[in-house]
C-alpha cells in the first residue's frame, strides 16, 4: 500500500510514511513566514487530505439537497449519503446500530447533550457526579452548571506527579455509590491514555453510568465501544481529518430511547399537533433541524481514509514521533515535561521552558513555521492542579515526520538563545 514502509523488526507492524502521507494534504504546499510547514497542533485540529475536501465538494457541486425531505433524485442521493456516514461511524466505532450514532456539532455539543437529557432525567440531589482532574473544559462546564441546577455533588478524581489517575481513589468513589462517571480516554495536555476498559468494567460493578470523552482517542487508535463497554462517548470530526461543525455522540440504544431531545425542532418529530408532539425514532430524535450533511459526508470520506491507512498503524506512527519527540526534549536543559512516559501517553507532548513564556515559545517558533498551542488548553484546573499559569502544546499526527521533531527542537534552541537561558 501506498502509504507503508517497511519495518526490518516486523512486516506485520509495517508503519505509516508520512512523507507520502503529507502529499494528500494540500496545506503543506504552504509555506509559512518562508519556511515549510511543521504542523504541530493536531490535538486542537487536524488538516485536511485532498479526498475530505473533494468529497464536501463533489457533495455542493453534485447532490446537494435537504435529508429526509423531498421525493426526489437529489434529496434521495444526499439523504444516503448521510445516513451511510452513520453507518460508517457506527461501524467504525464498533457500534451495533446506526441508531446509536448521534450527530452534534462537537464533542462539546455531544456531552451537553448527555447532560441536558440524560442528566435533567436521572439526576437528583442525592447522587454524586464523578470527573477527573484532568478534563478540558467541555467535560467540566456541562457537570458544574448541572451539579449546582440539581444540588448534587460534584467529585475529581485526581492524577498523581506522572500524570497517571488515581485509580484507588476512583473505586473508593463508586463504591459510595455514583450515578455518572464522565471521564477523558486521552488527556488533551499530559497525553495520559486513561485505561478506559478497566475503568468501565469498575464503574459497571457499583451501576454507574459512564461517559467517555473520546475528542483526543478516536482520531489517533482503534476505540471500540462495545469491548470498552461505556454508555455514552464523545468525539468530534475536525480532530480526525474531517470537516469542523460535526461532532459524534454514541449511547447505547436502551438510554437513548429513554432520554427526552435536547433540541427540538424540524425532523426529530414523528407527528406535530398544536399542542402535542410526538418524537421522532433513534436516532433522529436528537437531531433537530437540518444537520450537517456536508459535514457528515466529509467525516465519512476522513474515516474512508483513516480505514485504508489502519488505526493501529495510526497509533504506531504517533508513538514513534512522540518517543522520539520526548527523547531529544528530554535532554534539554531548563524543559519540564508534563505527564507520563511515551509509553503510556497518546501523541502529544505539553512542557514549560524555563524563564520563557509559552506564548513567546510559540511566537518564535511560528516564525520557523511551526504551530504549536500554547496556553492552558481549554483545561485550566488541570493548570492550576499542576502550579502553572500555561504550557506549550506539540501534537502529532499521520503527516508528522522525524524532520517536523528536528524542526521543533531547532526552534526551541532558538528561543533559549534568544532568551539567554
Ligand atoms: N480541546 C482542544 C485542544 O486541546 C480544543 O486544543
Amino acid at each position: 500500500m501506498k502509504y507503508l514502509k517497511e519495518s526490518s523488526e516486523n512486516a506485520m507492524y509495517r508503519t505509516i510514511d508520512a512523507d507520502i502521507i503529507r502529499k494528500d494534504f494540500p496545506i503543506f504546499q504552504r509555506m509559512i513566514h518562508g519556511k515549510r510547514l511543521v504542523y504541530l497542533d493536531s490535538a486542537a485540529t487536524s488538516q485536511k487530505p485532498i479526498s475530505v475536501i473533494k468529497s464536501i465538494d463533489e457533495f455542493y457541486r453534485m447532490s446537494n439537497a435537504n435529508i429526509h425531505r423531498g421525493a426526489y433524485l437529489l434529496s434521495e442521493e444526499s439523504t444516503i449519503l448521510y445516513e451511510n456516514a452513520k453507518k460508517r461511524v457506527s461501524s467504525f466505532i464498533g457500534a451495533k446500530s446506526f441508531r446509536e450514532i448521534i450527530f452534534t456539532r462537537n464533542t462539546t455539543e455531544a456531552i451537553n447533550l448527555v447532560a441536558y437529557s440524560w442528566g435533567r432525567k436521572n439526576i437528583t440531589e442525592d447522587d454524586t457526579i464523578v470527573i477527573s482532574e484532568m478534563e478540558h473544559h467541555s467535560n467540566i462546564v456541562p457537570w458544574q452548571i448541572l451539579s449546582k441546577e440539581k444540588g448534587c455533588r460534584l467529585l475529581y478524581v485526581p492524577f498523581d506527579k506522572d500524570g497517571m489517575l488515581d485509580l484507588e481513589r476512583l473505586e473508593g468513589y463508586l463504591k459510595k455509590g455514583v450515578k455518572l462517571l464522565s471521564i477523558t480516554h486521552v488527556s488533551n495536555v499530559l497525553g495520559t491514555v486513561n485505561p478506559v476498559h478497566e475503568i468501565c468494567r469498575m464503574a459497571k460493578q457499583y451501576g454507574t453510568t459512564v461517559l467517555i470523552d473520546a475528542a483526543q482517542s478516536v482520531p489517533h487508535m482503534k476505540v471500540d465501544v462495545s469491548e470498552i463497554g461505556c454508555d455514552f462517548l464523545a468525539f468530534s470530526a475536525h480532530k480526525m481529518l474531517g470537516p469542523t461543525g460535526i461532532g459524534v455522540l454514541f449511547g447505547r440504544r436502551e438510554l437513548l430511547e429513554e432520554m427526552e431531545p435536547f433540541i427540538t425542532g424540524g425532523d426529530m418529530i414523528s407527528n406535530v399537533s398544536f399542542y402535542e408532539t410526538r418524537w421522532n425514532e433513534l436516532p433522529w430524535k436528537f437531531e433537530g433541524g437540518t444537520p450537517n450533511i456536508s459535514g457528515a459526508v466529509g467525516l465519512s470520506a476522513a474515516i474512508e481514509y483513516l480505514d485504508k491507512i489502519g488505526m493501529e498503524r495510526v497509533y504506531l506512527h504517533e508513538r514513534e514521533i512522540t518517543k522520539l519527540a520526548w527523547n531529544k526534549l528530554s535532554e534539554m536543559e531548563g524543559i519540564e515535561i508534563y505527564g507520563p512516559v511515551p509509553e503510556k501517553r497518546g501523541g502529544l507532548i505539553a512542557f514549560n521552558i524555563d524563564g520563557i513564556h509559552p506564548h513567546d515559545i510559540a511566537t518564535i517558533l511560528d516564525r520557523e513555521g511551526i504551530a504549536v498551542r500554547a496556553g492552558h488548553h481549554c483545561a485550566q484546573p488541570l493548570h492550576e492542579r499542576l502550579g502553572i499559569p500555561a504550557s506549550v502544546r506539540a501534537s502529532f499526527y499521520i503527516y508528522n515526520t522525524e524532520d517536523d521533531v528536528d524542526a521543533l527542537i531547532h526552534g526551541l534552541k532558538k528561543a533559549k538563545s534568544l532568551f539567554g537561558t
